[in-house]
């Protein structure tokens, strides 16, 4: 079925799909690692080239292809590649866009492992790179060098719910010869196409919101021209960073709920940000729905809606952080995001614990800093979760105080 004239919620269900031959209303998984060349036994030439049929699953399935088929249309991208995890998406854009000698400029406040891989593994073939708030588009301008190949952006940003403005860096970098990277995880395709506002590549965690479910591990890259397409999937395809086609099969069950999950999740979203805003225990909510937030207006005009992701920064600091996370009841204290059921997490004393204060601060989020990523649930039982647990950890954060110093209160 032709589906580009069709609407969103309409193409997450039917784009990408070919009718089966026994009438299957899912895409089946092609469960088979290889596929039977056409001999001249079975009346064909031989095969014919990659888009006639399937080779090897590492190199293109048919399962696999329906996802991406599915998610370049919701992206108006000329095609896209499905990855073994948002990471490996992450890795095949670096791999394919940097090299000896040639520079990045990046969000610093990137998801960690994006700049790590870059400052630890690629810095060792030579490739340099420079990580500046990409909000700033007076940074973007000053850290771009002769040599400067990609402008890579994370928006919204993990966990500090910065925004950049796509249109806008795009200019910049196109005028310097560089292509734009944009993540897009924490805005998903529902929400944002960044290769509408100029970027080149979009990519995603699909283990997020694309899938939904907390189940599955994937990503994927959407390019907007076919050269660019052709070098992601080469990369892919050498470095075996493949989808698997049962892996595929989840994503595309996931996909066909992004539009009312995403619809669901930002209505409760909306209406917690606005409750914690009025907290004592709360320093500041970063909501991009609210007003309050320093880029709202940049993501009113790029996005079409401000998804469920909330940090707030609470003002008993660590200490207040850890004890929020002793008493949440509703909400699963666990690292990621984008699943149907809410889950919070600590930075400073889980995924961030590592780094040093200073450098916590310098990427800029401080001690208190909580993420929460707001699931389906009822909005009601979502703030009674979290009213309880922030009176908990405040009366649990004064008794600290009066404890001698040295001795940690229970
Ligand atoms: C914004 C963002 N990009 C990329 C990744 C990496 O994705 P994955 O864990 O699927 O490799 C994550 C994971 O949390 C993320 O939050």
């Amino acid at each position: 079925m032709e589906t580009k004239h069709l609407g969103i919620n309409s193409k997450l269900i039917h784009a990408g799909y070919k009718a089966d031959p026994t009438g299957a209303v899912n895409v089946p998984i092609y469960q088979s690692s290889t596929f039977a060349f056409q001999n001249a036994e079975h009346g064909a030439a031989l095969f014919a080239g990659e888009e006639e049929g399937y080779i090897y699953t590492r190199i293109g399935n048919p399962t696999i292809r329906a996802l991406e088929e599915n998610v370049a249309e919701l992206e108006h991208g000329c095609g896209a590649i499905a990855t073994s995890s948002g990471m490996g998406a992450i890795t095949t854009v670096y791999m394919a866009l940097l090299g000896a000698g040639v520079h990045m400029v990046s969000t610093a406040s990137v998801y960690g492992p994006s700049r790590v891989v870059v400052e630890k593994e690629f810095s060792r073939f030579g490739v340099e790179a420079s990580f500046v708030d990409t909000s700033d588009l007076e940074q973007v301008r000053a850290a771009i060098r002769p040599n400067t190949k990609v402008v890579y952006i994370e928006t919204p940003s993990n966990p500090t719910m910065q925004v950049t403005d796509v249109e806008a860096v795009s200019k910049i970098a196109h005028e310097h010869g560089c292509l734009v990277v944009v993540d897009n995880t924490f805005a998903s395709p529902y929400l944002q196409t960044p290769l509408d506002l100029g970027a080149d590549v979009s990519l995603h965690s699909v283990t997020k919101f694309i899938n939904g479910h907390a189940d599955v591990v994937g990503g994927l890259l959407i390019a907007k021209e076919k050269s660019i397409y052709k070098r992601l999937r080469s990369v892919m395809i050498g470095m075996g960073c493949n989808m698997d086609p049962h892996q595929a099969f989840l994503v595309l069950r996931g996909l066909k709920t992004l539009g009312v999950r995403v619809e669901r999740a930002q209505q409760n979203a909306m209406q917690i940000a606005g409750w914690l805003e009025k907290q004592p225990e709360v320093e500041t909510v970063l909501y991009i729905g609210l007003e309050s937030h320093p880029q709202h207006a940049i993501a009113k005009r790029q996005m079409s809606g401000f998804g469920s992701m909330i940090s707030f920064d609470l003002k008993g600091g660590l200490e207040a952080g850890r004890r929020l996370m002793d008493h949440v009841r509703v909400a699963t204290l666990a690292v990621s995001l984008g699943g149907v059921e809410t889950l919070i997490e600590h930075p400073a004393s889980m995924t961030h614990a590592s780094m040093s204060a200073e450098n916590r601060r310098a990427a800029g989020f401080s001690d208190g800093l909580v993420r929460y990523s707001v699931g389906i649930e009822d909005v009601e039982d979502l703030i009674s979760d979290l009213r309880q647990a922030l009176q908990a950890a405040s009366v649990a954060t004064e008794e600290i105080k009066l404890t001698p110093a040295g001795v940690t209160a229970g």
